[in-house]
């Protein structure tokens, strides 16, 4: 792929597409059926750089893992089958891979290494390694375990139960898998309900796991057995053109298949409440993860939102396309309550408000959000990805709406999560 793209404003975007499969669940489907005992079928998995990450993982730890054409085969080894990794394990960018493989980890007795890029070199694994020695899981890593690499020492685990500082899946998962391997019960506690990803797809491969409000209890006794996992499109990587359409004047995109899980739809909630009619047409025949279509129509005059701490969870990954949609939106759009984006695969908060400013915007800073008086015009320029997918998507939408040409650098980045992003644009521009 070319490093970088040239974009100009667009007439309009209209037609249908069909996001890629939701990273996060590709993800899980994996970790899952990998630890399972019996054979998972694992159909529309996202086939990008971070599962990439996950799959790379589990077969180094001995898992037979079959690629046919838009399915795996995942032959499941329980926890105490995986084997000793010859090598260090690359969890490349991805944060999901490494987190929730320290969780796994913790309870295998033998000794493995993770390490990633620099992004991920630079991202804290405290918020796991501390509540994971909590559980007795040993760990040795640079700034004693903060960061990677980290070398794992598993062993006998103890539950515990944890009152989580910072709303987030990634940790609340990591808990939960290591809770499957130790003794007695884990009790994990949200402070704010983040994706329940994991939960749900413990409970179909048959975990003892139940979740009461943000209270969420696990058993160390737990046999998993393999099952068959349809991933839903990505509402993430949707967001994208659903913003579009709201953005760019006589639009019309029709998104299709797309996963409309409760606590993954903040988007949709803002999308509306910004006045922009996203209308979604859920699909029948889901099993454990909602689906189905989203229209959004371009209509004039969008509203400024406020969005609060308990807001952010549900739409954390969305946070750099709200940026461009406020900016359109008639009075003051207002963000806080959202630190966490400042240890994404880039500080999204710093990325987002530098390479609007190239491109003309006024937009107020704060340590844990922005605020954008809207609406303004943009004018295109020259600004980069910072190596993250959804700073290159968010920059690409802004462009459409931008005077004159926009080049944007390190869009390699979309093959983290959405490969065929430039493709699909391009389809829709008119
Ligand atoms: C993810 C959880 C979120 C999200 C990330 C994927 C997951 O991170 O930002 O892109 O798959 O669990 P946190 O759990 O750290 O908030």
């Amino acid at each position: 792929m070319f490093e970088s793209v040239t974009l100009s404003k667009a007439g309009c975007l209209k037609g249908e597409l069909r996001p890629p499969p939701d990273k996060s669940i590709s993800h899980r489907a994996v970790f899952i059926s990998s630890i399972a005992n019996g054979t998972s079928y694992v159909k529309n998995f996202l086939s990008a750089r971070d599962p990439e990450a996950t799959l790379n993982a589990f077969k180094a730890l001995g898992v037979d893992i079959t690629e046919r054409k838009n399915e795996l085969v995942i032959v499941g080894r329980d926890l105490k089958g995986l084997k000793e990794p010859a090598d260090v394990i690359d969890c490349m960018n991805s944060g999901t891979t490494m987190r929730l493989l320290l969780g796994v980890l913790s309870g295998c007795s033998f000794f493995s290494v993770l390490t990633g890029d620099s992004s991920l070199r630079n991202r804290p694994m405290a918020r796991v390694t501390q509540p994971l020695r909590l559980m007795k899981a040993e760990f040795m890593g640079r700034e004693d375990g903060r960061y990677p690499p980290i070398a794992v020492k598993g062993g006998k685990l103890t539950g515990i139960t944890y009152k989580m500082p910072i709303s987030s899946a990634q940790v609340k998962s990591s808990l939960l898998l290591a809770g499957l391997n130790a003794e007695g019960r884990t009790t994990v506690i949200e402070s704010v309900k983040s994706r329940d990803h994991t939960e749900r797809m413990l409970k179909t491969f048959g975990a003892n796991i139940s979740v009461d409000g943000l209270r969420i209890k696990i058993d160390g006794t737990n046999k998993l057995t393999g099952s068959e996992i349809t991933v839903p499109g990505d509402i993430s990587s949707a967001a994208f053109f659903l913003a579009g359409a709201a953005l760019v004047a006589g639009s019309e995109v029709v998104v299709k298949s797309v996963g409309l899980n409760k606590t993954r739809t903040g988007f949709l909630d803002a999308l509306n409440n910004m006045g922009a009619n996203a209308a979604v047409h859920i699909d029948g025949d889901h099993r454990d993860e909602p689906q189905g279509d989203i229209c959004v129509k371009y209509i004039d005059g969008l509203k400024a939102i406020t969005l609060g701490r308990s807001d952010i969870p549900a739409l954390i990954d969305e946070f750099p396309i709200l940026c461009v949609l406020g900016l359109r939106a008639h009075g003051v759009t207002e963000v806080r309550g959202a630190e966490e984006l400042r240890v994404k695969e880039s500080d999204r908060i710093k990325a987002m408000v530098g390479e609007l400013r190239k491109m003309g915007a006024v937009i107020e800073e704060y340590p844990d959000g922005v605020a954008i008086e809207g609406p303004q015009e943009l004018h295109g320029a020259a600004v980069e990805s910072h190596g993250d997918h959804r700073i290159a998507m968010a920059l690409s939408i802004a462009s459409l709406i931008a005077k004159g040409q926009t080049i944007i650098s390190g869009i390699s980045s979309v093959e983290i999560s959405y490969p065929g992003f430039f493709e699909n644009l391009r389809r829709l521009i008119v």
